[in-house]
C-alpha cells in the first residue's frame, strides 16, 4: 500500500484530496501536512496530521522518514492574486519550497505530484484550443513560478529519475474549503453570494472566458495520473486538463436557472483582469486523454446544480 504525504493539505484542493486518498489507500496511510492554517475536524480526526512547513527542510525530511512516505502530493503554494501582491513570497513558496520537496523525494525515493496551472501560459500563447506544447511566456509572478516548477520537475525526472508528474489545472470550483486567493475565485464566490444575498459583484468582466473544473474531477485527475502507467507518459509534468470553459455571464445565467432572483453586476479588479486576459480561453487536453485516459465527468449545468444543492444545505440549514 502507498504511504502518502499531502502538503498544503488544509487548502482548497488538499482538504478534499486528502479525504479521497484516505478513502482509497486507508486513513493511516495518508498524512495531511499543514503549516499555519488550523485543519478542520474531518481532516484532523480521520488520519495522521503533521506540521510540515515546506520552508523547513528538516521538518519535511522528518515527516517523510517517520511515516516512510513513498508518494508526495505537493499542494503547498501561493495562488495568482496573492502572488501578484507578494511576489517574493510566491517565489519562495512556489520555487524554493518545491526544491525542498524534490530534494526530499530524491533522497527518500518518492514519487511526486506537483500541480501546474493555466497560469503557466501568457499573452503570446494561442488562447483558443491552447495546445499542450506551445509558447509559455507568462507575465504574472504566479505564472513565472509555475513554468519554472514544470521545468524543475522535468529536470528532477531526467537527471535524478524522480517520478514527478503534474497537471495544468484550470480554475477549481468547490464547496468544502474556500479558494486561497486566485484569479478564478469568482467562480466559487458567486455561489456563496447567490445563496446568501441573491447578488454578486464580479471582479472579472463579461466575456472573460477561462477553463474551469469541479473538484471531484480535479481529485480524480490527480489520482489517475499518479496511478498511470509511466511508460505511456510523454508529458509527465504539465498535462493540460479542463472540463468546461465559460465567462461570468454564462455562469450567472446558469445560477439564475436555480435562483431566479439572482443578479450580478461588475466591479472589475484590474490586477485579476490583467491576469485572466493573459490566460487561455480554453485548453486542448487531448494529450492527457491519450496518454492516461483523462475524461472529466462534470459539465457546467451538472456542476452548478450540485454546488447550489450542497451549499444551500451548508449555508441555510
Ligand atoms: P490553497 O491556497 O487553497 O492551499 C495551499 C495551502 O498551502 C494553504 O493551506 C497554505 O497554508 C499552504 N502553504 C503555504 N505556504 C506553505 C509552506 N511554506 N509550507 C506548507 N504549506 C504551505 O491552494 P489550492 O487551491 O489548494 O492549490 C493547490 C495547488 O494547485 C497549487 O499548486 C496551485 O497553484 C494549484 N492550482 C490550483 C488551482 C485552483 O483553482 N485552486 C488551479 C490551478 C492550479
Ligand atoms: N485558480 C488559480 C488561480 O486563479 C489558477 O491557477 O490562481
Amino acid at each position: 500500500m502507498k504511504k502518502i504525504l499531502v502538503t498544503g493539505a488544509v487548502g482548497q484542493i488538499g482538504s478534499e484530496l486528502t479525504m479521497e486518498l484516505r478513502r482509497i489507500y486507508g486513513n493511516d496511510n495518508v498524512v495531511a501536512g499543514g503549516n499555519r492554517t488550523k485543519p478542520g475536524k474531518k481532516l484532523l480526526e480521520s488520519g495522521p496530521f503533521e506540521i510540515c512547513d515546506c520552508t523547513k527542510m528538516e521538518q519535511v525530511n522528518e515527516v517523510v522518514k517517520k511515516h516512510e512516505i513513498d508518494t508526495i502530493y505537493h499542494l503547498a503554494a501561493i495562488l495568482s492574486a496573492v502572488a501578484e501582491a507578494k511576489p517574493g513570497l510566491a517565489w519562495d513558496v512556489n520555487i524554493n519550497r518545491l526544491y525542498n520537496i524534490l530534494e526530499a523525494a530524491r533522497e527518500y525515493k518518492c514519487a511526486v505530484m506537483v500541480p501546474s496551472s493555466i497560469g503557466a501560459f501568457g499573452p503570446t500563447t494561442p488562447l483558443d484550443d491552447t495546445p499542450q506544447d506551445t509558447i509559455q511566456r507568462p507575465t504574472s509572478m504566479y505564472g513565472v513560478t509555475k513554468v519554472s516548477g514544470e521545468l524543475l520537475c522535468d529536470y528532477y525526472y531526467k537527471r535524478f529519475d524522480v517520478d514527478t508528474r503534474g497537471l495544468r489545472y484550470p480554475g477549481i470550483i468547490s464547496n468544502e474549503t474556500l479558494p486561497g486567493g486566485g484569479t478564478t475565485d469568482y467562480a466559487v464566490e458567486i455561489f456563496y453570494e447567490a445563496i446568501k444575498t441573491r447578488k454578486y459583484t464580479c471582479p472579472l468582466g463579461a466575456g472573460t472566458f477561462l477553463d474551469m473544473m469541479y473538484m471531484p474531477d480535479a481529485i480524480k485527475g490527480a489520482i489517475e495520473l499518479m496511478e498511470a502507467d509511466p511508460s505511456k507518459l510523454k508529458h509527465r509534468n504539465a498535462f493540460n486538463v479542463t472540463a468546461m470553459s465559460f465567462d461570468p455571464e454564462i455562469l450567472a445565467a446558469e445560477v439564475k436557472k436555480h435562483i431566479p432572483d439572482f443578479t450580478m453586476d461588475y466591479d472589475v479588479d484590474p490586477v485579476k483582469q490583467g491576469i485572466a486576459d493573459s490566460w487561455p480561453n480554453n485548453m486542448d487536453d487531448s494529450a492527457a486523454r491519450a496518454e492516461w485516459g483523462w475524461k472529466p465527468e462534470y459539465t457546467l449545468p451538472v456542476m452548478v446544480k450540485d454546488m447550489i444543492e450542497v451549499l444551500s444545505k451548508k449555508l441555510l440549514d
